[in-house]
């Protein structure tokens, strides 16, 4: 198969990139993607950024044996600790996520923003380097969420538990008076719809899923590899003939959030690490 017909990789510790790929699938339809959600060793960000970075090297191996043409870290956990190695070690475009610090920035009104995420990507010096370059005038309130990410890989995106849990993680936020959050996790924006009633219309909701997608288009095209469609065959269900998931942890349980969230069925193929 010709490189442009070859697949781009996509991975996060588990169903979060998900709400990733289906900005990159909607702007990309013509290529093949294939998805690992890597629930055996969920969740990445109370992890050392040692034992992260080499779980990412072991993941980014076998996209590479998948002759995958790109990759798309979907998890901005893995993208603070494990890109530059990543890129280190792969001539192929790889493509990460981090908080959408910038845009945010520009946006926020009164200069008070709040940004969720994991332990690992707030104690990275990616993250610490973002806020220096993009919020040296903004007043940044950052606040990591322990339990949520489990929460969310549990299918739990509207219980009183979850409710309760955001409630916590929010309030210092609002007290503080902001009017712009950033989702930094890509779990995050599966509980949107929560943290917006919660935080209230006023506040404007930012994460980086379709930065990322374009940033993706721009990079093919600069190294003309974009597909041309030819690789799938039949456009009419292009939702499932164009993605292969893929799992490390139990294939069962993971199948039915990941078809859940996705909105079609899927039953990912098991992956041993
Ligand atoms: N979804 C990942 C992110 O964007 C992290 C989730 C985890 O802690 O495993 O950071």
């Amino acid at each position: 198969m010709v490189l442009n017909e070859q697949a781009i990789g996509v991975f996060d510790s588990g169903v979060g990139g998900l709400s990733v790929l289906s900005h990159i699938h909607a702007r990309l339809p013509d290529e093949r993607l294939l998805y690992l959600a890597d629930s055996a060793f969920m969740p990445y960000g109370c992890k050392s950024a040692l034992v992260v970075k080499d779980r990412c090297l072991d993941i980014a191996a076998f996209f590479a044996e998948q002759q995958c043409k790109a990759l798309v870290v979907a998890c901005n956990t893995a993208t603070a600790v494990a890109i530059h190695h990543l890129r280190a070690r792969y001539n192929f475009p790889i493509v990460g996520m981090e908080p959408a610090v910038k845009p945010a920035v520009a946006h926020s009104r009164n200069g008070v923003v709040g940004i969720l995420a994991t332990h690992g990507t707030l104690g990275s010096g990616k993250f610490q380097r973002l806020k220096q370059r993009f919020a040296a005038d903004a007043q940044l309130i950052v606040q990591a969420c322990p339990g949520l990410v489990e929460l969310i890989e549990r299918g739990d995106l509207d219980s009183a538990v979850m409710g309760s849990m955001l409630q916590s993680f929010l309030q210092p936020l609002i007290q503080q008076r902001i009017d712009t959050l950033v989702l930094g996790c890509t779990h995050y924006p599966f509980v949107a719809p929560l943290i917006r009633e919660i935080v209230g219309e006023h506040v404007s909701i930012v994460d980086s899923g379709d930065a990322i997608a374009c940033e993706l288009q721009r990079q093919l095209q600069q190294r003309q590899l974009l597909a041309t469609g030819r690789a799938l065959t039949d456009h009419a269900s292009i939702k499932t003939d164009a993605v292969a998931f893929w799992c490390s942890g139990e294939a069962r349980e993971t199948a039915a959030l990941m078809s859940r969230l996705w909105g079609g069925l899927i039953s990912p193929n098991k992956l041993s690490f």
